[in-house]
């Protein structure tokens, strides 16, 4: 069974997604562990919910120490892990241990509105300022930088003259639900090569 463990820091829908698609026998994966480092993200009650472990780690540690701990719990139990609206960074021994094991759902067509602060509703509202005509989301490999690992999926959305930034949120998050999931499938079913920047996945010409 290929295993995985889900970063959280929020509502968790992301997560509940993929909880939902193990449920309906689409992802033929188990979650280990959600691990959250905000005591009062909802998504610890949705693992709880299923009867998932979860582990919260306080984020006064520095990011370093937090991914040490994270590394600590799931080191040698899982294939894969998902950070799904994770906020803090992963950095060190994690990264190298989990080479291209370690993804990421970002609510932007990566290179746009991404890197260091960009996250959450700031993304939104830098398109809408920005006047782009489609945002979307991305789904792509983590590496030592923030959201600048290879890409492996993306979808695009249109953005309307009178969309406000929670009204492009909205109409993001259903795709990022969709493409995290096709995400996680490719990869537990081996059909992701990744060559230099570029992902290759074997299912689909791309
Ligand atoms: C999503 O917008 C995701 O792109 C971002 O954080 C949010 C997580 O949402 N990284 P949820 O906690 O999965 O509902």
């Amino acid at each position: 069974m290929f295993k995985i463990a889900v970063l959280i820091s929020g509502g968790g829908t992301n997560l509940q997604y993929i909880i939902d698609s193990i449920n309906r026998n689409y992802l033929n994966c188990s979650i280990e562990c959600v691990i959250s480092d905000r005591k009062d993200a909802y998504g610890l009650e949705r693992a709880k919910n299923n009867d998932i472990d979860t582990h919260y780690i306080d984020r006064k540690y520095t990011e370093k120490s937090v991914s040490d701990r994270i590394l600590e719990i799931i080191d040698g139990k899982v294939d894969l892990i998902v950070l799904a609206g994770f906020l803090s960074i992963l950095e060190g021994e994690i990264l190298r241990k989990f080479k291209n094991k370690i993804i990421n759902i970002h609510p932007s067509l990566i290179p746009s509105f991404c890197g260091k602060g960009m996250y959450g509703i700031k993304v939104h509202e830098k398109a809408i300022e920005y006047g782009v005509k489609v945002s979307g989301c991305t789904v792509h490999f983590v590496d030592e930088g923030t959201d600048t690992g290879p890409i492996i999926i993306q979808k695009a959305v249109p953005v309307y003259s009178y969309d406000t930034a929670e009204k492009l949120q909205a109409r993001v998050l259903e795709e990022e639900h969709n493409i995290l999931v096709e995400a996680i499938k490719y990869i537990s079913e081996g059909k992701i090569e990744i060559i230099g920047r570029k992902v290759k996945i074997s299912s689909i010409c791309n």
